[in-house]
């Protein structure tokens, strides 16, 4: 079979299972075929069969059949290999299980140093001294239903600063008023430079909180999500008002617990360390250097914490889509710091 024949194939599959006038196991066993063809046969050629189908995966020609399965044998064995280890967390195959670490990190970390690497003097943060509260022992914002839904950055932007301070005030907004909001994360790109942002290579959610104080933020049906930098062209119908934001301590977990707990949703940052690619359930940790603050650095937001089988765990709404991860979600271990996660957490004060 042609590769072009290929192609088609898995084009037509995708077209007949939106259509649902033919069963998908059928469709499936097709693209199974046309792939035991060019790779051979093999229970790892079979799993790579239902992974492009599930994802609706286009390549563009044999070679980049054969690459793109090369790449997903080796994740796929290092998946395996590190679940049976009987860690805490398990891996498992999702839409990025092709990229290699290198693709991976290239598009959905941005390649940049992270800003405060050298202007760590300059920061101005206004803030208040520690909470005079305590905290509930577990916590989940998800379950107040104050949690907007989990987004994508996509492949070309590294907007998660963008994406964190978006759903921080979203959750704010919606525990002071009872009603959601969906902020635009590409206003934040495109027009919060002079608050020091840089687009889709960095940024920090803190600039963001200054920016919507200063010049407010449009919804994001007004001012879609396009994942590369553009012209600004925000307009005066600002959704929300923050009138600041609060800095917690760096590294003090305690202090973030508290406020996770008892005001809402924080933003934090990580340190990307590899296996995360590929994080499927249960509380991550890693013993690799992630916790580097000079090096690459993704922005979640917090949005609970708890302790399962005896580790502590912070709930981390991430932005590379709902099929990533736990529907977005990842556990992460609390309690030292991990990957830097307390290095400069940050909450909006929305009116
Ligand atoms: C966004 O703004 C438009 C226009 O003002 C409005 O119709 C829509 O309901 C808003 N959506 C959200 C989610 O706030
Ligand atoms: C923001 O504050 C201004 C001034 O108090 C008010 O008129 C406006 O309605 C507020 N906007 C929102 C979205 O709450």
């Amino acid at each position: 079979m042609s590769v072009r024949a290929i192609i088609s194939l898995v084009v037509l599959v995708i077209l007949i299972e939106s259509h649902e006038s033919t069963p998908i196991p059928d469709g499936l066993r097709k693209v199974e075929e046309a792939f035991v063809k060019i790779l051979g046969q093999s229970s790892h050629v079979l799993s790579f069969a239902r992974f492009t189908h599930q994802y609706g995966k286009m390549y563009q020609n044999e070679e980049e059949i054969k690459q793109r399965f090369s790449v997903f044998k080796e994740n796929l064995d290092f998946i395996r290999s590190t679940n049976k280890k009987g860690l805490s967390y398990k891996l498992g195959v999702n839409q990025y299980a092709d990229l290699t670490r290198e693709e991976f990190q290239r598009n959905k970390i941005g390649a940049s140093q992270h800003p405060f690497a050298t202007s760590k003097g300059s920061r101005r943060l206004t803030g208040r001294a520690l909470l005079q509260t305590s905290a509930p022992s577990a916590k989940d914002w998800r379950e107040d239903g104050v949690v907007s839904p989990v987004k994508n950055q996509g492949a070309a932007c590294a907007a998660s600063w963008a994406i964190s301070a978006t759903g921080a005030v979203e959750s704010a907004y919606h525990i002071k008023h009872g009603v959601g909001r969906d902020l635009s994360v590409q206003q934040l790109i495109d027009c919060s430079s002079s608050h020091g942002t840089l687009g889709c290579i960095d940024g920090h959610p803190f600039q963001a909180f200054n920016y919507i104080k200063s010049e407010g933020i449009n919804n994001a049906t007004q001012y879609p999500y396009l994942g590369v930098q553009g012209v600004c062209r925000s307009n005066s119908d600002s959704v929300v008002n923050v009138t600041g934001y609060v800095a917690i301590p760096s590294f003090d977990e305690l202090e973030l617990m508290k406020a996770v707990g008892s005001i809402g949703p924080v933003s934090v940052s990580f340190g990307v360390s590899l296996s995360l690619q590929h994080y499927s359930s249960g509380v991550y940790h890693s013993s690799e250097h992630c916790e580097d603050i000079l090096g690459i650095r993704q922005y979640g937001l917090a949005v609970g914490y708890g302790n399962e089988a005896g580790r502590d765990y912070w709930i981390i709404k991430n932005s590379w889509g709902e099929q990533w991860g736990d529907g977005g979600y990842f556990k992460f271990e609390r309690g030292r710091n991990l990957c830097g996660i307390a290095v400069l957490p940050v909450y909006p004060i929305v009116d």
